[in-house]
């Protein structure tokens, strides 16, 4: 069922090591200068996203809802974001649209003011598939209404439904209900670990939607994931293979950016704030983080606040370095592509 799926993903991604094999923010270096010349405590690291103000460059990502604990789970970390005044965004809400009684995991959300609210759901369920009817313009509304969310993340994750036996697989004609719904809601176009082309940003630009996710390579892995979930040989071996499928995330921001005028969320693989800062010098706008804030949240030792407030106190270390005191200083910054990552951007 699908909510003892949700719970499966996290209580996976918490007991294996589901990152993809390599992290490519190794792969990039600041340029170094010994004088800064600027005040650390003049450093402002607000940002304006669509039309929303962040006091950090950051969104916590979608991640979960639609089980018992998810609404534990959802209410904790909203009140971060509020606390610190960052983005926040849910899991897929399918569950609440199958099941009432599931509602209530996400409807905790709306208790709670981040100054940013992403609601979330499946591009495959934008079509009909062979067990469910395609999404329809009332019940989108009512995935925002339940949160009281600003936006709606489409999820692309077909790569994550094609490693599982029971996924979601049609996606013929999913741009043409991508561009009729983002004619009538705000929706955000998200991937989910596997990167972003420059074309499929095009498209998504074309499809209406206000902004791009490239959720890219170097973070969790979906298919590491359903690997886990996996119980048939086949397709524990498939997902197994398809473990390092994709375009990492720093490569995608470069091309997405050089592609599309949308804004760019850059979430994959960024676990503290040096690698915030990279993100944000490549051309991110903001920055999302899934499985790092999930580790925090489990951690007894340290709280989601803690943990956020560690990295947004790297980044602004690493704009004092580089003499930087607003955030779009850093897409000025002396940038260095080492190892694999260098081959890529080449
Ligand atoms: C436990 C878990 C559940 C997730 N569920 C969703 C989801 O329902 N919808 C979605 O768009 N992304 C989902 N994601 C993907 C994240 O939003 C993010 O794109 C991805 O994990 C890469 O970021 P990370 O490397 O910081 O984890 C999930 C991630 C995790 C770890």
């Amino acid at each position: 069922m699908i909510e003892s799926r949700k719970e499966d993903h996290v209580k996976i991604s918490l007991k294996e090591d589901v990152d993809s094999s390599k992290n490519y923010w190794e792969d990039i270096e600041f340029y170094h200068h010994s004088v800064p010349e600027i005040d650390f405590q003049d450093i402002d690291i607000g940002v304006d996203f669509l039309d929303k103000s962040l006091d950090a460059p950051l969104m916590i990502a979608g991640m979960t809802g639609g089980y018992e604990g998810a609404e534990d789970f959802n209410e904790r970390l909203a009140s971060v974001a509020e606390t610190l005044g960052i983005g926040f965004g849910v899991g897929s809400q399918r569950a609440a649209l199958e099941n009432d009684e599931l509602r209530k995991s996400y409807e905790t959300v709306a208790r709670y003011s981040p100054p940013m609210v992403l609601g979330n759901i499946g591009a495959p369920q934008l079509i009909k598939q062979k067990a469910s009817e395609a999404l329809s313009l009332a019940e989108a509304n009512e995935l925002l209404e339940m949160i009281e969310g600003d936006y709606l993340a489409v999820h692309f994750n077909y790569l994550q439904e094609a490693v599982q036996p029971e996924g979601d697989l049609k996606a013929k004609g999913v741009i043409d209900s991508l561009k009729e719904l983002s004619s009538k809601v705000p929706t955000i176009a998200k991937e989910t670990g596997a990167g972003v082309s420059p074309q499929t940003a095009l498209t998504f630009q074309n499809a209406g939607v206000k902004a791009i996710d490239v959720g890219g390579k170097g973070g969790t892995s979906f298919s590491a994931v359903e690997h886990y979930r996996n119980q048939e040989d086949k397709m524990k071996t498939i997902s197994k293979n398809l473990w390092n499928w994709g375009i990492p995330t720093p490569v995608s921001i470069v091309e997405c950016r050089g592609s599309v005028s949308l804004p760019l969320i850059a979430t994959g693989g960024i676990k503290n704030g040096v690698q915030v800062a990279k993100a944000i010098s490549l051309g991110a706008d903001i920055v999302g983080m899934a499985g790092g804030v999930l580790r925090a949240l489990a951690d007894e030792k340290r709280t989601v606040e803690e943990y956020f407030e560690r990295v947004i106190r790297e980044l602004k270390t690493v704009m004092f370095l580089l003499g930087c005191e607003e955030i779009d200083e850093l897409l000025n910054v002396k940038k260095i592509f080492t190892g694999d990552l260098k081959n890529w951007i080449d």
